[in-house]
């Protein structure tokens, strides 16, 4: 579904990515798992369309890289950025209504789909009218997915989903993720809790230095000393 070559990323003379060539096929859940300043989110900018790259990018079989971002959501990639960044002035609801707005959906069709994204996330549906910016870390986190899924993408990128929250609101968000995959939507997942990633996904793809340094599926990747020893703390 998405297919990664040999790409490149520079800021000025700074490398952030190296060489990296990775996929995900249709209906799994990969992930990235690298620790700061691997080159995770600069990998997931040049997908979006964010920034300028070498190397090729293809999406259901066509290049999207130079592509316009706007035109690489109407293809079917959303994703829910480092740090959530909803729109604190806007409500829960305009927020989500902000997500389907490359979509050309009737009245019907974005009523069906908020009620899902409520059906995922109660707690959304009780706050419809709160500003996004007085939510909680988890509770943006879960707007924040809300309103990628409003684009109704077929390829889901998520870049650090439990960054800066607690253990147990982590916990309540990968159980978001495993229900959004048994829904059926592919998703690349960007992690530094490779505990919590690997719990998930079905392979993963370890990046050091802008650079992959391992891939496997995860039941390989949970026996490999490497992993063990620099993500899973054994
Ligand atoms: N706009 C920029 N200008 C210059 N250098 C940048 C820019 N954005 C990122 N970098 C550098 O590129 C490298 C990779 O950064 P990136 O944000 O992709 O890492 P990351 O894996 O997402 O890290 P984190 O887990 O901290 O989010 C880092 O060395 C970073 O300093
Ligand atoms: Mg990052």
């Amino acid at each position: 579904m998405l297919k990664i070559d040999q790409l490149h990323v520079s800021y000025g003379s700074i490398q952030a990515v190296r060489n990296v060539s990775l996929h995900v096929d249709e209906g799994e859940v990969v992930t990235l798992i690298g620790s700061n300043g691997a080159g995770k989110t600069t990998t997931l900018q040049a997908i979006c369309g964010l920034i300028p790259s070498k190397g090729s990018i293809s999406y259901q079989g066509e290049k999207i890289s130079g592509l316009a971002a706007h035109r690489i959501v109407e293809k079917g990639i959303a994703m829910v950025p480092e740090g959530r960044r909803v729109f604190p002035k806007l409500s829960v609801m305009q927020n989500l209504m902000m997500g389907s707005y490359t979509r050309k959906a009737s009245k019907q069709e974005l009523k069906h789909d908020l009620d899902m994204i409520f059906t995922l996330f109660p707690r959304l549906a009780e706050r419809k009218e709160q500003f996004a910016g007085t939510m909680s870390g988890g509770e943006q986190q879960m707007l924040a997915i809300g309103r990628a899924l409003m684009a109704k993408p077929k390829l889901l990128i998520l870049d650090e989903p439990s960054m800066g929250l607690a253990p147990i609101v982590v916990k309540g968000i990968f159980e978001t993720i495993h229900q959004i995959k048994a829904n059926g939507l592919t998703i690349l997942l960007i992690e530094q809790n490779a505990m919590m990633a690997l719990s998930v996904a079905d392979r993963g793809y370890g990046l050091e230095h802008g650079e992959i340094v391992f891939h496997d599926t995860v039941e390989n990747l949970r026996k490999q000393d490497i992993v063990k020893k620099a993500y899973l703390g054994k």
